[in-house]
């Protein structure tokens, strides 16, 4: 029988979102293309996923949630597979994992356990945004995870220009001031302060500072995102805008994804905010009464692993992933000795005509190109090289970075850097040539 029911992609409310059509195109060039080596992936070494421990973590857990409750371990181990808090039953584990690793001092109160850093900025989108009035500042480029989000939320964007230290102060303050002459207001400023996706860059101390005075005086409030911060390789780590937060404005999103790993989908917020009104409300506590309307909770028994590894590791997330660094750092000095060769020493390009910058920790660094390198080159450097590489303009809201590529060292293997550096350049030389 024929129906009179059709829906089509434009009927759908997000189908114009441009963030999720470069999901898609991503998708489909790493589908069409399996063999290529591809430095687009920001995931995490399955070499690190401890997959073979789960069951003695799920029970070392259990034991310390038996010990502080008196509960029987296995009555402990068959609520895990019950409904469970919406707010998180590791919440005091991953306080004092901020309070050791970052010197952020909350408590578990203050903490709201996700599905992952993503869900923690679907809380804080959907739970502090007023549509077509809170407007999110962010700088650009940046993750596409939150600005995606907000195109779905229909929340409205403005970019706030950076410099070499991070965000500008000058263009923060005039572009609050324009938002409210429109009758709108700047909400909160979303950053990735350390070894940021997509740049690999980080915001100086003097800048952190900075921001967090002029935010204060704009009643502007940030949300400090620091899935990379703990993967530093070499000099000292500095301080999160949290640690360094005295007023309570910064929201502080974490995340297990990079450091254990991402299957597990979890992540949490930290915020020691009170609502200012008559009765004395936590934004913790409001922010989980929409999570329970989202995802009900995050799931008890991922919660309980990452539980029992935290306690494995006396709560040092730092401890963990030591030698995660020392591969992540390998991988990141491979790329750069095999970037020096091919663009530098070869003497195939010309002085300064490919430049890239030396993150000191995370997974991502950024080529500056002679040549536009968008969605066509995408495609034909992954058709004709085998490489596949992020064009940076993926990540602008302004596609600003015609020139620009991001390359991901986290999820590739040693003998795939050099093969698919030089494959890279062959590219760049042959369109060179034919410019
Ligand atoms: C800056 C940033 N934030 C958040 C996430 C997402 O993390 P999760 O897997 O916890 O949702 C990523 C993942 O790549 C990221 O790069």
């Amino acid at each position: 029988m024929e129906s009179n029911f059709k829906l089509s992609l434009s009927d759908l409310s997000f189908s114009s979102t441009p963030e999720l059509k470069v999901m898609n195109f991503l998708n489909e060039v790493a589908g069409e293309f399996p063999a290529a080596i591809s430095f687009a992936s920001g995931r995490p070494l399955e070499a690190f996923f401890d997959v073979s421990k789960w069951f003695d973590q799920i029970e070392l857990f259990a034991n310390h949630i038996s010990s502080k409750s008196g509960l029987d371990p296995q009555v402990v181990t068959k609520q895990l597979g019950q409904y469970g808090r919406t707010k998180g039953i590791i919440n005091d584990l991953v306080a004092e994992s901020l309070r050791l690793d970052e010197k952020v001092t909350v408590t578990g109160d203050d903490i709201v356990i996700t599905n992952g850093a993503q869900e923690a900025m679907v809380l804080i989108l959907s739970g502090l945004f007023v549509k077509g009035v809170d407007v999110l500042l962010v700088t650009d480029p940046t993750y596409i995870g939150i600005t995606g989000l907000a195109s779905v939320f229909g929340i409205d964007i403005v970019v706030i220009e950076s410099d070499d230290e991070g965000p500008r102060l000058d263009c923060l303050q005039s572009k609050c001031k324009h938002i409210y002459e429109a009758g709108k207001v700047a909400k909160a400023l979303y950053v990735i302060p350390d070894f940021n996706n997509p740049m690999g860059h980080s915001m100086s101390l003097a800048r952190r500072e900075a921001l967090l005075s002029v935010a204060d005086g704009l009643s502007l409030m940030l949300i400090e995102d620091n899935p990379y911060g703990l993967f530093r390789f070499e000099n000292t780590a500095l301080p999160t805008l949290k640690s360094l937060d005295s007023k309570g404005i910064v929201i502080y999103i974490g995340t297990f994804s990079k450091t254990i790993c991402p299957g597990l989908r979890v992540g949490y917020i930290a915020t020691e905010l009170w609502l200012d009104d008559n009765e004395k409300r936590r934004l913790s506590d409001e922010l989980t009464k929409i999570k329970s309307l989202i995802s009900v909770n995050t799931g008890q028994v991922a919660q309980a692993i990452v539980g029992g590894v935290l306690l494995e590791h006396n709560c040092s997330v730092k401890h963990l992933i030591a030698p995660n660094i020392i591969r992540y750092k390998k991988n990141r000095d491979l790329l750069l000795h095999y970037l020096e060769e091919e663009f530098i020493s070869s003497g195939r390009f010309k002085t300064g005509e490919v430049s890239w910058n030396i993150p000191e920790g995370g997974f991502f660094i950024v080529i500056k190109l002679p040549i536009s390198f968008n969605e066509s080159e995408t495609y034909e450097c992954a058709q004709d090289y085998n490489v596949i590489c992020m064009p940076l303009n993926f990540f602008s809201v302004n596609k600003q970075y015609d020139r620009y590529i991001r390359l991901s060292y986290s999820y590739i293997d040693e003998e795939e850097i050099a093969v698919g550096i030089r494959s890279l350049a062959d590219f760049i030389s042959k369109k060179l040539l034919a410019s």
